[in-house]
């Protein structure tokens, strides 16, 4: 199975090749494809099971002309969507080493120095979003699955016997969210058998954060009917808006109640690193959990989220397991402290086994960018949302639906025919708008209601946009708009 010397090198070249020119050619080609339709696209993807092999030839072309020309324009300036972010070059690169290495990051013994990467790592991201210094963690696929992890920390405080007894008999478990928060937490609750009824949704103020007072309304009620609350789920960066929740307010009547504070940061977890941004964190260190995704904030290709706990024993109760074919640490079920300097396994603080090397492109990149620059970078995004949002304030044509925190600006286009429409039929103008918008490709924004109205969301994360980007996005919704009709 081994190529030979000749083809490998062969293949790294043009691998080297290609991503050296898809970085430098990202801003002269579309934001996305234009027309691509899911079943012309299947078909040309679609091909029987290769028993033969075809060689690097054909295999390329075809990862060049199927692949790569019909992907998102990941990483383009006006690539707005979702939370995309263009990813670091160094970083690309660093997932073939850990590839290479091949290093599953379960156990110390089978992976030594991937592991204290991780640790390392772990305790950089820790020190840039000023969480608590006594934390510890783990890295996982994304923003999901990290507030999964956590939760599931938060269900063995709140219920140290889960493990063994399950959840039969146990009082029912509440989680508090608002109708900002990332459907990834009722998700989680779903996953861990709470039930969606279990979720209750708090109201936002009119920036959009969770209202503490209706929280400790809603936590008193449930505890005098006998619920167990698991815990509060506030949000740093929400998917809508980006909007932060006062993390002191919430911490402060979770510290009333004894209730698990868990902070959804996945999208802007890093705020501490930005100075004109740091209020936002304020309060950060006393939550119980934290969750930051180096693929959204930190320009890390996918996969890369962070999940922390602040008191690591709640990990390895929830996690920690003892096995005959694997190295243990010893203590599973006993002692939860981690004997200094011993061998420390991953596996005990996750639901996963097998697991990449995650760390290896954060800790490249740290090196070789270095930290500043990143918050150079990250700063001059949040600069730039908040001109876009000034000036789509001061445009006649313009409506903006949320207040800028961060990186994201949600508005809508209420010029030319807009000017005569009911709300609901500007909704479907503007959700007409974002279609059109994607099918052209200049320009890719995605869509979300904010109270209600139909959004067309920026969210700046991609360090290749710049001011001149604003005006152009602009324009092109504008004429855009102008040729929609409902
Ligand atoms: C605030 C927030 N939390 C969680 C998630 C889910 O993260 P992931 O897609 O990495 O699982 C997202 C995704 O956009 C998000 O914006």
């Amino acid at each position: 199975m081994e190529l030979t010397p000749q083809e490998l090198d062969d293949f790294s070249q043009r691998v080297v090749a290609f991503i050296t020119r898809h970085l430098e050619t990202l801003p002269d080609k579309p934001a996305m494809p234009p027309g691509l339709e899911p079943e012309a696209l299947r078909a040309s993807i679609n091909e029987p099971l290769p028993r033969v092999s075809q060689g690097i030839d054909k295999a390329f072309d075809d990862f060049i002309n199927k692949v790569a020309q019909n992907s998102a324009g990941v990483g383009h300036p006006l690539f707005l969507g979702w939370t995309r972010t263009s990813p670091l070059g160094a970083a690309i690169l660093s997932e073939t080493l850990g590839a290479a290495l091949n290093q599953s990051v379960a156990v110390w013994d089978g992976a030594p120095a991937a592991t204290e990467v991780e640790l390392l790592v772990i305790e950089w991201i820790k020190e840039m979003s000023g969480y608590a210094p006594g934390a510890a963690g783990i890295l996982a696929s994304g923003g999901s699955m990290a507030s999964f992890i956590c939760l599931v920390a938060a269900r063995s405080a709140v219920l140290p016997e889960v493990r063994e007894q399950g959840l039969y008999g146990m009082p029912p478990l509440t989680l508090y969210v608002t109708p900002e928060t990332h459907y990834c937490i009722p998700k989680a609750a779903e996953m861990m058998g709470l039930g969606r009824r279990s979720v209750k949704t708090i109201p936002v103020d009119s920036e959009l954060r969770m209202d503490p007072t209706a929280l400790a309304e809603q936590i008193r009620l449930d505890l005098e009917a006998g619920f167990l609350p698991l815990a509060v789920a506030a949000t740093m960066g929400t998917v809508n808006s980006g909007a932060c929740d006062d993390l002191d307010a919430l911490h402060e009547v979770c510290r009333r109640y004894r209730i698990w504070l868990h902070v959804d940061g996945a999208y802007g977890g890093l705020a501490n690193l930005v100075p004109k941004k740091r209020h936002f964190a304020r309060g950060l260190e006393k939550a119980d959990s934290f969750v930051f995704d180096p693929h959204k904030g930190m320009y890390m290709p996918f996969e890369a989220g962070c999940a922390l706990v602040k008191d690591p024993k709640y990990l390895r109760e929830a996690f920690a397991v003892v096995s005959d074919y694997l190295p243990n640490t010893g203590n599973e079920n006993g002692d939860n402290t981690l004997p200094s300097g011993g061998r420390f396994h991953f596996r005990d603080y996750g639901p996963q086994l097998s697991r990449s090397f995650r760390a290896l492109k954060i800790y490249l990149s740290l090196k070789i960018y270095g930290a500043d620059r990143l918050e150079d970078s990250i700063s001059r995004q949040y600069a730039l949302a908040a001109e876009l949002g000034r000036r789509i304030e001061q445009a006649e044509d313009f409506q903006l639906l949320a207040p800028v925190t961060l990186g994201v600006v949600a508005f809508c286009y209420t010029g030319g025919q807009a000017r005569q429409l009911k709300d609901d039929e500007l909704d479907e103008l503007n959700a007409g708008i974002q279609r059109r918008l994607q099918e052209e490709g200049h320009v890719f924004l995605s869509g979300t209601r904010i109270r209600g109205r139909y959004a067309l969301r920026a969210c700046f994360a991609s360090f290749r946009t710049e001011e001149g980007d604003l005006e152009r996005l602009i324009e092109e919704v504008r004429d855009v708009g102008k040729l929609v009709w409902i």
